[in-house]
């Protein structure tokens, strides 16, 4: 992916255009009539996402003429790799640092794919990187986004929980960070009763992942919700909606992800990143309906659906993040069918019991082109997560509202005063868009850097 931002021009390097609807005919002033004349013949309107090459006068390539909207210019340039005749390209328009970064990181994700299982034939093209572009910034963004996409796309038999775990080894280790994790039976001996009991079913052993890095700033933790494959329990899932569940680990690959940026950047946090990691399997140890779980927390769970596994691996890793008082305290999850009812499936649902960080979240989700939406934590609602012989059920008790309960669960999990959000993901692009492929993806990570970003820039504090 890297490989295709290259610091050097040569001769047959051509140049991209880039201009918007309006500018069009200024643009053409002076262009020489080969060239007005093939835009003409070709419609070319410049209309955002369309590009057209460029004739120069020995009828070879000139150039390539690409449509922008300036206020999403991360994706302008994003199909260009795949889509250009094959060879080196140069942006020819001036363009401000903010959009130069965000063209090549554009031009970045344009050549992420994923070839574990295969070779892809056709090559891509590469990309002088644009003069003011923040080169760091760019690569750490895209490899972090492409360590996302990878982790969710690898299947659940190559990306159980140790694996999981040696990815965030890794991870730990190229930024010299700490690994550890509390495996199998010692989730009981160090009481995390619930993750236990999800993952015990497996036969790949449950585990609780903890990665930290830094040792000055905030304190920033990062949950994840790591079922590597939910089959829905005992509640088996149908097979429409079991065929997609190796992504159900997207939360883990996003705060991975998020990590990676972080500690690529250097920022000064302290960060945690903790991954409930289990498969939720069936077998005769499986934890059953109406069967009451301990949580860390020592809340009683009766569950009322073994499908709603995600929040009983999360409440345990919650609970052991608020132990430290984290400054900030995030989780990513795909953790209910209802938010992606509620939003579609791009939209990242977002829960905050913290007004300032919500709105510092909204701000630079606009600012990033990574938008997420705000849902409430509606309190009257905490009482259809009541159970007759137990503290709280994981499930509701009606249909309504499952990404609005399923957050309010989480939250019987997370100290009052600690700002919390939650992020409810779908992890993955049903269909592909420019640098956007089909499959894993991340979603609300440039969002939640930017946010992490200007908090720790203010001190740290909400
Ligand atoms: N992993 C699923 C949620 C999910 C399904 C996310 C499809 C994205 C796409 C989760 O563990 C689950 O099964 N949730 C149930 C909860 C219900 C039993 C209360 C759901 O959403 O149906
Ligand atoms: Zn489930
Ligand atoms: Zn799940």
């Amino acid at each position: 992916m890297t490989k295709y931002l290259t610091s050097r021009a040569n001769a047959e390097t051509r140049p991209i255009h880039l201009v918007n609807q309006r500018g069009l005919k200024e643009w053409l002033t002076g262009k020489p009539v080969a060239v007005r004349r093939w835009l003409e013949a070709s419609a070319f309107d410049a209309a955002p996402g369309r590009f057209t090459l460029l004739p120069d006068d020995k009828k070879g390539i000139g150039g390539v003429l690409v449509g922008v909207d300036e206020t999403d210019m991360l994706w302008a340039c994003a199909a260009l790799p795949a889509g250009l005749p094959l060879g080196r390209y140069r942006i020819e328009t001036d363009l401000s640092a903010d959009d130069a970064t965000a063209v090549a990181l554009g031009w970045l994700l344009g050549t992420y794919r994923f070839d574990r299982y295969k070779s892809f034939e056709s090559g891509l093209s590469s990309l002088v990187w644009p003069k003011t572009a923040d080169q760091k910034a760019a690569l750490g963004m895209a490899e972090g986004i492409s360590l996302t996409r990878d982790l969710i796309n690898t299947p659940a038999e190559d990306m159980g929980p140790a694996e999981l775990a040696e990815a965030a080894k890794a991870l730990a280790k190229a930024h010299k960070g700490k690994f550890k994790a509390i495996v199998g039976e010692d989730l009981l001996k160090k009481n995390f009763p619930s993750i236990h009991a999800v993952g015990r079913a497996a036969e790949k052993t449950p585990r609780l992942i903890d990665l930290k890095w830094g040792t000055k700033g905030p304190r920033v933790t990062l949950v994840g919700k790591g079922v590597c494959f939910d089959s829905g329990g005992l509640d088996l899932k149908p097979a429409g909606g079991m065929k997609m569940m190796k992504k159900d680990m997207g939360g883990s690959a996003h705060v991975l992800g998020l990590a990676s940026i972080i500690m690529a950047a250097k920022l000064p946090v302290r960060l945690r990143v903790l991954i409930p990691a289990v498969e939720n399997a069936v077998s005769g140890n499986a934890f059953r309906p109406l069967d009451v779980l301990d949580t860390r927390k020592g809340l009683t769970v009766e569950v009322g659906n073994t499908d709603a596994e995600g929040r009983l691996v999360l409440s345990d890793a919650l609970t052991e993040a608020c132990s430290e008082k984290p400054d900030l305290l995030i989780d990513f999850a795909t953790l209910t069918g209802a938010a992606r009812v509620a939003l579609g499936t791009d939209l990242p649902a977002m829960f905050c019991n913290n007004d300032t960080v919500a709105a510092m979240l909204l701000r630079h989700g606009e600012l990033e082109g990574d938008p997420v939406w705000r849902m409430p934590l509606h309190q009257p609602y905490r009482k259809q997560l009541e159970s007759k012989v137990a503290d709280l059920s994981n499930i509701s008790n009606g249909p309504y509202g499952g990404a609005i309960t399923a957050a309010l669960f989480l939250e019987h999990f997370v100290e009052g005063a600690t700002p919390w959000v939650h992020f409810d993901v779908m992890a993955w692009n049903l269909a592909a868009r420019p640098g956007r492929p089909e499959g894993g993806e991340a979603m609300g990570v440039r969002a939640t850097y930017g946010m992490i970003k200007e908090f720790v820039a203010q001190g740290g504090s909400a």
